[in-house]
């Protein structure tokens, strides 16, 4: 994919999550002083802010090779333990969306993390019996959305845990300029801004709406990418001010139209708006949580003020009349 052409492949380029890059810094650098693996690492946090880039940039910077995979790929113990035993000192193993692996192939994860072991069955019946495979110290990376999904067995084997934030518009401006560069785009400061304001926090997002800002830009304009140019293109393809697209204010308006501002529990949400309640909880609720747009609270999702000020609708009359 075009994707990788633009990722940053050592922490040096990697901007934003100035605490994950301080860290990852020091713990990588120790690893490697000491000439060992470098610990188990678990990343966590919504789509798009770059946990896949990070366990490649791990792999980079330790000097090893990374074998990605993923938990729905993994459908059999065998298809790990092949992975496994063809792992080389140091490697990086990439394990994305891990919390979607099945019971029987995490059992076979434990002793591999632990003791660099692989325990394993071989043949049925009669004739099966139990093999153990010495593997040579190894890293493990896995990514989740919220490490919330881990079992603990899992979670408690990796000894640095890294949670992704949002980005700040500042580092997303920043992410967009340099994309431009690899793009041989020309950006405008205000042009890039435009774009970071109205990309949900998410690298992925950003770098995907400047392809497209970038193709208005060619064809309605001189192919600058003008903060008016930005402006007219992020209209057209329904990406509002505030950055959100048609799916954050569907889930807000029917919120707050159709529930009168909740609370609504999540499956009766994601009834009414046709999505899986997976893609609410993983992707549209993170950001608009902490953007302020959404609480959650035991008996469900609630409508803040700020989103009925957002969408001009009036306020309900528990927010009280002082306002
Ligand atoms: N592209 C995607 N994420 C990035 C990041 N954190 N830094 C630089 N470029 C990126």
């Amino acid at each position: 994919k075009q994707d990788r052409a633009i990722r940053p492949r050592m922490l040096d380029d990697y901007i934003g999550q100035p605490h994950v890059r301080e860290q990852m810094e020091i713990f990588i650098g120790a690893a490697k002083g000491r000439g060992e693996a470098l610990d188990h690492t678990l990343v966590f946090g919504p789509p798009g802010l770059g946990k896949t880039t990070l366990a490649n940039i791990i792999a980079e910077e330790m000097g090893v090779q990374i074998k990605s995979t993923s938990g729905p790929v993994l459908e059999r113990a065998g298809d790990l333990a092949a992975i496994l035993t063809s792992l080389e000192e140091g490697d990086v193993l990439f394990i994305d969306e891990i919390h979607r692996m099945s019971p029987a192939v995490e059992e076979v994860l434990y002793p591999a993390m632990e003791d660099y072991q692989l325990d394993i069955m071989v043949g049925e019946g009669p004739a099966a019996r139990s093999m153990k495979i010495e593997l040579p110290p190894f890293t493990l990376v896995g990514a989740t959305t919220r490490a919330g999904l881990l079992t603990s067995p899992l979670r408690d084997r990796f000894g640095i845990v890294q949670r992704l934030e949002f980005y700040n518009i500042h580092d997303l401006s920043s992410i967009v300029s340099r994309s431009g560069r690899l793009m041989e785009l020309e950006v405008e400061e205000e042009g890039a801004q435009e774009v970071a304001r109205r990309a949900r926090g998410t690298p992925r997002i950003a770098n995907r709406l400047l392809r497209r800002v970038r193709d208005y830009a060619q064809v309605k304009a001189d192919g600058r990418v003008t903060k008016e140019v930005a402006d007219l293109a992020l209209n057209m393809l329904n990406v509002d001010a505030q950055g959100f697209d048609h799916m954050d204010r569907r889930l807000l308006l029917t919120l707050m139209e159709k529930y009168d501002g909740g609370p609504a529990g999540v499956e009766s949400l994601a009834a009414s708006i046709g999505e899986e309640r997976d893609t609410i909880e993983d992707v549209l609720e993170p950001y608009l949580m902490q953007q302020g747009y959404i609480t959650r609270t035991p008996r469900g999702r609630t409508a803040t003020k700020l989103a009925y000020l957002h969408f001009g609708i009036d306020l309900p009359a528990r927010f009280g009349s002082d306002n």
